[in-house]
């Protein structure tokens, strides 16, 4: 397992180009298995979690392809099972996405339950009612959900939370079924519309993605198309965390500032300065912070994927800090890992409350999960000496070459493998 080894890197300074949204591209991949014929996707980051999920597609019996290692050519003309191989649905949670889409092209699919997460339990339950709603009958055995229908009918479902996951699974399975499927409460992220986008160029029918109603009429039969990915607000916001942390000047090219509102907003309170151009972003650390409190949201709140980044910024950021996470139960594994870089952090139930230091120093540390593992990087940028994280196969999960981009501007780090 390899490790990056970082120095103590001084204020960064460029440019950087922002990737294509890794949790758009996930489901974008899944929904290909609702048609037989090609399609084509851009600006994808081959990063693992899209060559897991490319490799489940080749499982199931699709074809793949990669051009100019950006463009990715999947075509599911024929599908030759509809079982989902248990050691690809363990490595990772987003192979589950695959229920709804295998669940309206081929009436069944079986699927390994997702097992326990570092970030908490994460169940499926709603995934689960919302197929079930659409006629599916669905058992669970040997640790397998086996989900069947005949026929999918539309149908009224209102999710208790708005889940990100759940709204993909039950839109991709919606949009072949019988007859209007209208889904209330549902999630209104960015990466539904990137969906709801290449879905439509299928040829499906949806009305209201973006808001918390969605309507669908279903439809017999969907299309290839041609679709470019939404650039990476997660990946954007990190970079903006490299910039603030460092006292450095970055500017972010290929984003949606739209979708980066919560970010910006929060990063200006603390004090840095932003400004929002045609071209993209400019992000410019200030020499004082003031001290903010943060709550994870569903969007547009603040993101919870931001969360670790950012209060790896709020521990060198002068006066009391809170950040209350709501989205996840146990998402403050990082924390133990900045204590231990000089971090003063005290943790109550859900909030952790951070008294900003004037500095961090180097130490070795574990990256837990991918946005840990994220956070711990930028924490390491601004401390002195030398910080090794462990376990970087976090990073690599949900990160496009984040240590080439962080080096060319000017970081001091090394992968060690
Ligand atoms: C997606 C993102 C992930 C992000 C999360 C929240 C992808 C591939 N992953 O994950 O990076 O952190 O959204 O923005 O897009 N829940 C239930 N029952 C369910 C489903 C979810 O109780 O059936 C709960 C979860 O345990 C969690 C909350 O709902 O507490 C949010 O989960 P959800 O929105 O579903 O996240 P994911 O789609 O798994």
């Amino acid at each position: 397992m390899g490790k990056f080894v970082i120095e103590n890197s001084g204020a960064l300074h460029g440019n950087v180009r922002i990737s294509g949204s890794k949790n758009a591209v996930l489901p974008i991949i899944a929904a290909t298995l609702l048609t037989d014929e090609a399609c084509q996707i851009h600006d994808v980051p081959k990063l693992t979690d899209v060559l897991i999920m490319q490799e489940l597609i080749e499982d199931l019996g699709g074809k793949t392809s990669w051009e100019n290692n950006e463009a990715l050519n999947i075509q599911a003309a024929s599908i030759s099972k509809t079982q989902v191989s248990y050691e690809l649905c363990t490595k990772m949670r987003a192979s589950f996405l695959v229920a709804g889409p295998l669940l309206a092209r081929m009436k069944e699919v079986k699927i390994s339950l997702p097992g326990g997460c570092p970030i908490g339990s994460r169940p499926v339950d709603l995934h689960l009612k919302g197929l079930a709603a659409l006629g599916a009958e669905i058992s669970q055995e040997h640790g397998y959900i086996h989900a069947k229908a005949d026929k999918l009918v539309g149908a009224n479902i209102y999710l208790d939370f708005p889940s990100v996951g759940a709204t993909e699974n039950i839109m991709m399975a919606a949009v072949l079924a019988e007859g209007q499927t209208t889904i209330q409460n549902c999630a209104v992220e960015p990466e539904i519309v990137d969906l709801s986008n290449f879905l439509t160029s299928m040829g499906a029918k949806i009305r209201g993605s973006g808001t918390d109603t969605i309507r669908i009429t279903g439809v017999d039969k969907l299309k290839g198309t041609n679709h470019t990915i939404i650039p990476d607000r997660i990946e954007a916001g990190t970079f903006m965390i490299a910039a603030a942390i460092t006292g450095g000047e970055v500017f972010l090219e290929n984003v949606v500032i739209d979708h980066l509102k919560p970010a910006i907003a929060k990063l200006r309170e603390a004090g840095v300065e932003i400004e929002e151009g045609e071209a993209g972003l400019n992000i410019k650390g200030a020499t004082q912070r003031q001290p903010i409190d943060i709550k994870t949201l569903p969007y547009p709140g603040f993101p919870t994927d931001m969360q670790a980044q950012f209060l790896s910024l709020l521990t060198v950021t002068p006066g009391t800090n809170l950040v209350t996470e709501t989205v996840f139960e146990n998402r403050f594994m990082h924390v133990p890992e900045l204590i231990r870089m000089g971090a003063d952090i005290k943790i109550d139930s859900r909030s952790a409350i951070i008294e900003g230091v004037a500095q961090l120093t180097g130490t070795q540390v574990k990256a837990s999960d991918l946005r840990a593992g994220a956070a711990l990087m930028l924490a390491a940028l601004a401390a002195t000496g030398t910080t090794e994280i462990h376990d970087i196969y976090h990073v690599d999960r949900g990160y496009h070459h984040f240590d080439q981009k962080l080096r060319s501007l000017g970081a001091k780090i090394t992968r060690v493998e």
